[in-house]
């Protein structure tokens, strides 16, 4: 996408972190945005923000994992802009405990939450873009489904992990449409997301994927978002270090899982 000025972008779980920072970089560079979060007051409180600072924003409370939220969210979104250009599938939850401690309801809400509702985004928002042949959508993924660093969230790590290859699906078919995918892979970021956090069984050690990954403010990543979108750049991770660690996986995957379970250990 050439230019931000005058697109209107919708942003789930909007109300806070990466999410709103993102609107903030888009509205900076003349985007209007939809504030989609399931916490509405958070939303409304974003939105009144960028109004108050001369932006231009709509709240709507949704539900990513609710029968018909995004259908709800596309027709608002026509409602008050009478188009959409971006749509950045952010919206995610976390849960933790060892695989066995994790109940079967409770994969299917973090699947339903993280994975699914891209799913369900995508039939509602996808045939207004290909239609129009122009548009971009972005899906926060993690550094979670890139590779394994810990064995205490994985639906968290699967839901990311088919999220990658979702959006890679994707862009094959969009992109010579004129529309634009962006995988966003951050590593860690300092948001609220550790506070909305489910736990099952006995209690684990946190791990994050690593030492050599520095924590960034969720404002970092946004100003990230906003030029892959312009760039039209597909993979976004947050961080380089990153790379080492898809290479050396791609090199020996038992060497590099051998590596992995040594480093747990230390
Ligand atoms: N913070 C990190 O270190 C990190 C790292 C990698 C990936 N991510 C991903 O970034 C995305 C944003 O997370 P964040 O870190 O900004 O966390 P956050 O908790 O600050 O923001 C998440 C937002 O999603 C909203 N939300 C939760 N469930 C929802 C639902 N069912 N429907 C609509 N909205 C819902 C929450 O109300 C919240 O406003 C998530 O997909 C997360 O997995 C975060």
């Amino acid at each position: 996408m050439e230019t931000l000025r005058d697109k209107v972008a919708v942003i789930t779980g909007a109300a806070s972190g990466i999410g709103r920072a993102t609107a903030w970089s888009l509205v900076d560079r003349g985007a209007r945005v939809v504030i989609a979060d399931i916490d509405a007051a958070g939303a409304e409180q974003v939105a009144g923000e960028i109004a108050a600072a001369g932006g231009s924003a709509l709240a709507v409370p949704c539900d990513v994992a609710a029968e018909g939220a995004f259908e709800a969210l596309r027709d608002s979104t026509a409602d008050a802009f009478g188009r959409v250009d971006v749509v950045m599938n952010n919206a995610g939850v976390l849960t933790r405990g060892l695989p066995e401690h994790i109940p079967v309801a409770e994969w299917q809400r973090v699947l339903d939450v993280n994975l699914m509702s891209v799913v369900r985004s995508n039939s509602a928002f996808l045939p207004l873009l290909v239609e129009q042949g122009s548009g971009h959508l972005v899906n926060t993924a993690s550094f979670a489904g890139l590779f394994t660093y810990s064995y205490d969230r994985l639906p968290y790590a699967a839901s990311k992990a088919a999220l990658i290859q979702l959006s890679e699906g994707l862009a094959l078919y969009l992109r010579p449409q004129g529309i634009g995918v962006t995988v966003l892979c951050p590593g860690p970021v300092v948001t609220g997301i550790a506070g909305s956090i489910r736990s099952f069984g006995p209690e684990t050690t946190t791990r994050g994927p690593g030492p050599e990954f520095e924590a960034l403010q969720p404002e970092q990543v946004g100003e990230q978002v906003a030029e892959a979108i312009l760039a039209n750049r597909f993979m976004l991770q947050t961080d380089d270090n990153v790379r080492p660690h898809l290479r050396n996986r791609a090199d020996n995957w038992d060497a590099y899982l051998n590596d992995r379970i040594t480093a747990l250990d230390g």
